[in-house]
């Protein structure tokens, strides 16, 4: 899809209102496409909104929790009523979660999968039969990570769904291709945004210590999630199958081809950098 002019596009946008969900929103905007956004955080949405209103486009948005079928239901039909179908959709809404398999509770693991995994099936399922049905094409961006390629021991629920969303985003590309629809999995390294101060930690990395240091390793990083939805934007315009962001989701998306070995002692060394790893 060509994305350099959006005029007269609809894209939507979940998790819109904080960190890659908020940027990619405004990113969309400004190249003048009309926004439909949604979120748990009903002040963060406003917030998003009223500054896509700034910029002089067009915005729908509502307090829809992804990991419902029921609230997404109703959100795709109101969203419905008002566009005949989206130009972009873009299943962003996530949660992290650091704690190996040992520490992770049954809860978790529905809470977890609820969001990160069903969340991206539910915009799917509710979005696409009418963008199918309109026979204009468009394209999907499911957020996955570079821990959707490459698992360690203190991400092990996320990473699950994060390989996940990558699975399914690879099959759906096979299936929509037909329909002039394309599908990129997006994977991000580390990015600084909020997600590390919400994150439930379990087990021994459950302390706030450990916590500020997985913040301040993200601060420091200090890749923006600007940076992201510029990235997203450009795998968009290229059609990208599976479009990693960031340096090192690059270097670990090769080690993960080319040197197996050497990929798992940088990846080890990544997860005690943030903190997060309890051995
Ligand atoms: N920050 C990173 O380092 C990083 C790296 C790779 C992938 N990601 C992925 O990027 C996506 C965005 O994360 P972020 O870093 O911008 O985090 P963030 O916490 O800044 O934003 C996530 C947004 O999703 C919303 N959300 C959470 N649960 C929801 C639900 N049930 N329904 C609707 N909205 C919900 C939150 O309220 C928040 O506004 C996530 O899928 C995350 O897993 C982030």
């Amino acid at each position: 899809m060509d994305v350099r002019n959006l005029e007269g596009k609809v894209a939507l946008v979940t998790g819109a209102a904080s960190g890659i969900g908020k940027a990619t929103a405004l990113a969309l905007a400004r190249r003048g496409a009309d926004l439909v956004l949604c979120d748990v955080d009903e002040p963060g949405l406003e917030a998003t909104a009223s500054a896509i209103r700034g910029l002089g486009r067009q915005v729908l948005y509502q307090r829809v929790d992804v990991s419902s079928r029921h609230e997404m239901r109703a959100f795709a039909e109101a969203v419905h009523q008002r566009h005949a179908a989206l130009d972009l959709l873009i299943n962003n809404a996530g949660v992290g979660l650091g704690a190996s398999f040992r520490d992770t509770p049954l809860e978790d693991w529905d809470w977890i999968i609820g969001i990160n995994l069903m969340g991206v099936v539910h915009g799917c399922h509710f979005f696409l039969p009418p963008m199918i049905a309109r026979g204009q094409g468009g394209h999907v961006v499911n957020v996955s990570s570079a821990a959707g390629y490459v698992a360690t021991e203190p991400l092990c629920a996320y990473a699950t769904t994060k390989f996940a969303v990558l699975g399914f985003s690879e099959a759906l590309r096979e299936e929509l291709e037909r329909y002039g629809i394309g599908v990129t999995a997006v994977c991000p390294g580390i990015i600084n945004t909020p997600i590390t101060r919400r994150a439930r930690l379990r087990g021994a990395g459950a302390t706030e210590e450990a916590r500020q240091r997985m913040v301040a390793f993200y601060e420091r990083r200090n890749y923006t999630p600007e940076r992201v939805a510029e990235n997203i934007l450009k795998a968009v315009q290229r059609n990208r199958a599976v479009a990693p962001i960031s340096p090192e989701a690059w270097v670990l998306y090769y080690l993960k081809r080319s040197s197996p070995g050497l990929l798992r002692k940088v990846n080890r060394w990544l997860a005690r950098a943030a903190g997060a790893a309890s051995d």
